[in-house]
């Protein structure tokens, strides 16, 4: 059975309560935790945003968001209406003159001291918005401050937002989100790593050959063209998933699972980034657009299509890369990094590709490096690849076979969404799965460095078909090599 810890009794506001992010992950990220018991009576969940609607209409917003996230069988209308006390609206334009902020504090239950406030806006809208809070007197020093991703679009925007909020917010008021952390498969990552004493000893140059991390989607860009064809994937998935997971992978064990502790480790490893110059871009990064193709048997658009007719875009929307650690751990071990959409499907996993054996005492006979396969999304779980001899007589035959840990073999359980857990965090206090203002900052100084280079190189993205594993330069990068994805 599940456990969960009731936390303490909180008011949430959401800034863009009915945007996207609202509806699809933050009210029914709620609503489950709701449910399972996790949120005290008391609490309040008050949504703002500019629409002028009465409580009972963004209740019926509410629900129709929470019941798509919700299996059908599982809906309890009645259930529903308890939590559904909790639900306020409060319209409010948060940066504009004169806005009813006495309004939204009246709405808050005064009796609780601690006020989240989620900010699902725009992000050029941070800081205003967080001045605003502040000049409402409502950033009182118990209250605390959620940022979603994008936090900037390069390094000098990065810094200017989170200037901006710290002028309002203490650091440790801050809590920026990267959902990645919040999955389970990615906090798994720890545990495999440091509840386990096989795992240390090979995890280093001494014994890993490379790692490969891929996170590919089968999705286009559902309605999100005017975002996305100003990001790219490099700026919308590699500098902030991707490069979790490159952290978590590679860095030091923390001293203990405390907010500073991680992310300390975390950022060594972005500090330790190989820096690419145009020459390496040329050679070690690859980008992509989808053209026209077959997504799971359906005819799917090409990019440029989707965007408009007679759309022009170099934007990516495929990159893949090879880089480094530098650092005694990892010197001279590739991480291989990809990302896509519209690909042959939807998987997230990190490779950990081991050396061969030293010396194989089996003469002819073919044996494979070890490879340990950490899945995060479908099918979660672990493999490891290890050699097995065949039974039988007719030779000495060697095969490669996984010891295999499938989640859902497993756990029983409804795997919660990242949101979930990353919210009840907010509210515990623990910074450790969110991102420091110098993470996000150290991050942008290494993604500005490969955008640069793509300028100077006057790069343009190679088309892939939509259904593929992306441009053929991306297989021939580990080709090159003597490897393969
Ligand atoms: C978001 C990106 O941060 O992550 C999206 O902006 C992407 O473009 C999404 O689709 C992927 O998240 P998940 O949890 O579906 O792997």
């Amino acid at each position: 059975m599940a456990q969960f810890v009731p936390v303490e009794p909180f008011n949430l506001v959401i800034f863009g309560g009915t945007g996207d992010l609202s509806r699809r992950k933050l009210l029914p990220a709620l609503f489950h935790r709701w449910r399972d018991g996790q949120i005290p009576e008391g609490s309040r969940i008050i949504a703002t945003a500019r629409t002028q609607m009465s409580v009972k209409e963004f209740r019926g917003f509410a629900r129709k968001a929470c019941e798509a996230a919700t299996d059908a069988e599982a809906w309890d209308a009645a259930g529903w209406k308890a939590f559904e006390a909790l639900i306020d609206y409060q319209p409010l334009d948060a940066t504009a003159e004169g806005a009813d902020w006495a309004g939204l504090a009246g709405r808050l239950n005064q009796e609780i001291a601690l006020n989240v406030y989620y900010l699902a806006t725009a992000p050029r809208l941070y800081v205003d918005i967080a001045a605003a809070i502040d000049a409402a007197g409502l950033a009182t020093p118990s209250s605390r401050l959620v940022l979603e991703k994008p936090i900037g679009t390069d390094l000098a925007s990065a810094r200017a937002i989170n200037e901006g909020v710290c002028a309002h917010f203490a650091e440790e008021q801050i809590y920026r989100i990267d959902h990645y952390l919040g999955k389970e498969t990615v906090q798994n990552l720890m545990v495999l790593r440091f509840a386990n004493r096989l795992m240390e000893p090979v995890w280093n140059r001494t014994s890993v050959d490379h790692v490969q991390i891929t996170v590919a989607e089968d999705l286009g860009l559902e309605g999100r063209a005017g975002y996305y064809d100003r990001s790219g994937a490099l700026r919308d998935m590699v500098q902030n998933h991707l490069l979790q997971l490159v952290c978590l992978t590679a860095m030091e064990p923390p001293a203990t699972l405390e907010g500073d502790d991680v992310r300390t480790e975390k950022i060594k490893v972005l500090k330790s980034l190989k820096r690419f110059t145009p020459e390496l871009a040329r050679s070690a990064t690859v980008r992509g657009q989808y053209s026209a193709g077959l997504v799971g048997g359906e005819k799917a658009r090409g990019y440029l299509e989707e965007l408009g007719e007679d759309a022009q875009s170099d934007t990516e929307t495929f990159v893949a890369l090879k880089t480094g650690i530098e650092n005694w751990r990892w010197a001279g071990v590739p991480f291989y990094l990809r990302t896509g959409k519209r690909m042959s499907a939807r998987w997230s996993e990190i490779v950990i590709a081991f050396k061969p054996v030293p010396h194989s005492i089996f003469g002819e006979t073919r044996t494979e490096a070890n490879r340990l396969v950490i899945r995060l999304q479908p099918d979660e779980g672990v493999r490891l690849y290890l050699q097995i001899k065949e039974p039988g007589p007719g030779g000495l035959r060697i095969k490669s076979l996984p010891l295999n840990l499938s989640y859902a073999e497993n756990f029983m359980l409804r795997y919660p969404d990242a949101y979930e857990r990353l919210l009840m965090d907010v509210v515990r206090g623990n910074l450790a799965l969110f991102m420091r203002r110098d993470e996000v900052e150290a991050a942008w100084s290494w993604v500005d460095g490969i955008i640069a280079a793509w300028g100077e190189n006057e790069s343009t993205p190679e088309p892939y078909p939509a259904g593929s594993d992306g441009p053929v330069s991306a297989a021939l990068l580990m080709d090159r090599d003597g490897r393969s994805w």
